[in-house]
């Protein structure tokens, strides 16, 4: 139990990687879970966490790049548990997207990319807005990269991901507009940009899907990130992008001047 207690949190892409350790982690801070993915695995993965951690996790199978399936996961997480308080928009999508690709490949790519990390990202939170608005607030948490902040560190993003890159940018809109209109009704939004994380979707940019010597030193691991999202929300800020830097401290920095929130 903790300080989650009561409360309902649905997270897209919960299968593995980043959205799995922060279902379990809500789980385990109280919460109960609408955990989604595209992959049929969720319904282990969910009943996995719920065995752990005593906690009701569902675990569905949806797609975050449909309409109806985001209509889907809120009105079913409505009827089930009577509304909610934390979106996690987690889900994601990456691939290489050279800037000198045809363009018939770029369009292809921007749909890849886009209906999920962005479209997917606006249908899930419209549509769910409304909920956490008569519910009297909540939190929605947008899962972007640190290639939005100042750089610390090198990553592992190439150049030639300007589709990933720029979607996680539009994020920076959604975070920015929703936070500020959305104040008035006790909703916080926030972004987590975070660096190299332990992740299939990290392990797949290697043979074999090993991670190089060098960087399996210090890759972040995705329960610590997950840590961090629950103290972002303890902490109760919005509006911001809250960093973490393979080689730094992963943590909430102090709260920002106003002339310091990400719309400058
Ligand atoms: N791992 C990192 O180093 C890193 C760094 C910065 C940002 N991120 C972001 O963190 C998030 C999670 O990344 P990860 O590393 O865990 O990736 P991952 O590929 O390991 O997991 C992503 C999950 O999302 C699911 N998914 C993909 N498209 C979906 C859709 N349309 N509908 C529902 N589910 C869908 C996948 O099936 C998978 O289970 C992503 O938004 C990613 O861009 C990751």
């Amino acid at each position: 139990m903790g300080n989650l207690d009561g409360k309902v949190a649905i997270v897209s892409g919960a299968a593995q990687g980043l959205g799995e350790a922060y279902a379990r982690k809500l789980a385990e801070n109280g919460a109960s879970v609408v955990a989604f993915d595209v992959q049929e695995s969720i319904k282990d993965v969910a009943a996995s966490i719920a065995a752990d951690t005593g906690q009701r996790v569902d675990g569905v199978v949806a797609d975050v790049s449909k309409q109806a399936d985001c209509q889907r996961i809120i009105d079913d997480t409505v009827a089930n548990f009577g509304g909610f308080d934390i979106l996690v928009n987690n889900a994601g999508t990456w691939r290489e997207t050279p800037v000198d690709s045809s363009w018939e490949q770029a369009l292809e790519d921007y749909h890849y990319i886009m209906d999920t990390n962005f479209k997917g990202v606006l249908m899930l939170s419209r549509i769910a807005i409304p909920k956490l608005q008569e519910r009297g607030g909540g939190d929605i948490v947008n899962i972007s990269t640190y290639y939005v902040l100042p750089a610390r560190s090198e990553g592992t993003n190439q150049p030639n991901t300007d589709l990933y890159n720029a979607s996680k940018w539009a994020l920076n809109g959604f975070t920015d507009a929703w936070s500020k209109h959305l104040a008035k009704d006790n909703i916080r939004v926030n972004g987590m940009c975070m660096g190299a994380t332990d992740t299939p979707m990290l392990r797949n940019l290697f043979p074999d899907k090993q991670l190089p010597p060098d960087m399996a030193e210090v890759v972040m691991k995705a329960e610590d990130i997950a840590q961090q999202m629950i103290d972002l929300l303890a902490d109760g800020r919005s509006g911001e992008n809250i960093g973490a830097w393979v080689g730094y401290p992963i943590e909430i920095p102090p709260t920002p001047a106003p002339n310091r929130l990400i719309s400058g």
